[in-house]
């Protein structure tokens, strides 16, 4: 048995988180929470963005407030957290196909072709939505978005469902993730990480890579072994 054989042979699964992986709408999430936060006077970096990659609307929202130091009662989150997602989807109604990131279409059709199984990993409640615009639903054998979990990223709920749904241990299941709370689940559930991004914020993942261009199950299987 040759050496590729025997190393894609131990990777059952890929399991992509989307937001900056599969497509770069972490750009339209950042913009939307920048409004919502310029709207209430809150000062928003980008670097402050990178602590939202990942976590659930709720927990952004929380994270945006407590940065303000406001405190605001369920209805009052409710209604901010409708208004972001709106703006948010007012910027996405255009995403099509062509929006996919460099190199992902082309990796789905490897994995498809070598019967490597595909999941989606996301804390988006509108991940169904962004698939189906770009027009990849049925790549997937799996789909855990963030209308099927209780604990956001940094907790591994998300691709240890999508694992259990796939019937392969995590160890067999290398995870994709843009987001530093995203890499940091993949480690905390046991899975290979590819980080993809920059290196020094996604120092927890196995590899890095900066962007998925020319991504290959030989790339793969070389930067992780
Ligand atoms: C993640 C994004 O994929 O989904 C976060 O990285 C976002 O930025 C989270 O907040 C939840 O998304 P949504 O679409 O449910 O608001
Ligand atoms: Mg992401």
């Amino acid at each position: 048995m040759n050496i590729e054989l025997e190393v894609s042979m131990e990777i059952a699964a890929c399991i992509f988180d989307m937001d900056g992986v599969i497509v770069d709408t972490a750009r339209f999430h950042f913009k939307a929470w920048q409004r919502l936060a310029d709207s209430m006077g809150i000062p928003f970096t980008e670097a402050q963005n990178e602590q939202l990659k990942g976590v659930s609307r709720v927990d952004s929202l929380d994270r945006i407030l407590q940065w303000g130091n406001l405190v605001l009662g369920n209805n009052k989150k409710i209604e901010l957290m409708n208004l972001k997602n709106k703006w948010y989807l007012e910027y996405v109604e255009e995403v099509n196909p062509s929006d996919m990131l460099p190199g992902v279409p082309q990796f789905l059709a490897e994995l498809t072709e070598k019967g490597i199984k595909i999941g989606l990993g996301s804390s988006s409640r509108n991940s169904v939505l962004i698939l189906e615009l770009l027009g990849i639903t049925s790549k997937f054998d799996t789909i855990i978005d963030g209308t099927k979990i209780h604990l956001s990223k940094p907790n591994p709920e998300v691709f240890l469902r999508g694992a259990k749904e796939l019937r392969f241990e995590p160890s067999a299941c290398v995870v994709f993730e843009d987001a530093i709370s995203g890499v940091e689940a993949a480690r905390a559930g046991g899975f290979p990480c590819i980080g993809v991004g920059d290196s020094t914020i996604l120092s927890m993942a196995n590899a890095v890579v900066p962007d998925m261009q020319g991504m290959s199950v030989q790339r793969m299987t070389e930067i992780l072994h």
